[in-house]
């Protein structure tokens, strides 16, 4: 975006429209009609004003309420961009990330970061209908797409039903676990219960999702039950709050 684009933004002081709030407004426009494209740079806040003949902390208020609002995005030391769209995920279907992404057009990729087998713990144990301390098959990977981090999965499985899972380590790499599970073991999710809540990043999901610390993000969990409703999956995912909104179809 250059400054020429700001020469086009009308305000009016005579309004009760606080003059940030029309600011706001125009580039909350551009943004929607695509006259601003996602990842398009913003000129300085400086030049902003001195375009708009209004002062420096006016255009501040306006950005920092669209940077709030998802709309802009602060880079660090470079400076103000258009946020890209987040990825509306519908919350009616079972799919799983890899069909979800390439449904979007992106190239889904996996960073595998943790595969063992370990005793399942109370939540664990709870959500899978096992005993505690039973083993179950631990798999953290982080998801991307197009190359960008995009959630961050702990899944668990119980490993008595998977023999041999740990070898599927490489395939993990660029397959999907659900592809895996079903070409491997015949076993197909069929029903899944789950709960979506906020919270923030700690320190290692943050660098690992390339966020900052304290970001937003959605955190979904996931209990899978196979054709014969037996439970064969519990998942956390965490999502960027920035790149994710969840939609969901009801009726009455
Ligand atoms: C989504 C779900 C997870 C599920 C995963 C499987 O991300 N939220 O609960 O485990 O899909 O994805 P894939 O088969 O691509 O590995």
């Amino acid at each position: 975006m250059n400054v020429d684009f700001c020469a086009r933004i009308k305000l009016d002081g005579d309004s009760p429209i606080p003059l940030y709030s029309q600011i706001m407004e125009s580039l909350r426009k551009a943004v929607e009609c695509g006259q601003l494209r996602p990842l398009e740079k913003l000129p300085s806040e400086r030049e902003m004003a001195e375009s708009l003949n209004v002062n420096r902390l006016t255009v501040r208020q306006a950005i920092g309420e669209l940077v709030s609002d998802g709309v802009l995005m602060r880079r660090r030391g470079l400076g103000t961009y258009v946020a890209r769209q987040k990825v509306e995920q519908g919350l009616n279907k079972l799919t799983s990330f890899t069909e979800d992404m390439i449904s979007r057009g992106f190239i889904p990729a996996t960073k595998l970061l943790e595969l063992q087998i370990v005793p399942a713990d109370k939540r664990v144990s709870q959500a899978l209908g096992m005993s505690l301390d039973e083993p179950v098959i631990a798999i953290e990977r982080l998801r991307l797409a197009d190359v960008e981090p995009m959630a961050l999965e702990m899944s668990h499985l119980p490993a008595a039903r998977f023999p041999g899972f740990l070898l599927r380590n490489k395939e993990l790499a660029y397959k999907s676990l659900y592809e895996i599970l079903r070409v491997y073991y015949r076993v197909t999710p069929t029903v899944a219960m789950e709960t979506l809540e906020a919270r923030l990043a700690t320190v290692k999901e943050a660098a690992l999702l390339k966020i900052h610390y304290g970001s937003p993000v959605l955190q979904r969990e996931r209990v899978t039950l196979d054709h014969e409703d037996t439970p064969m999956e519990f998942v956390r995912s965490l999502y960027r709050a920035d790149r994710y909104k969840f939609m969901v179809r009801m009726g009455k």
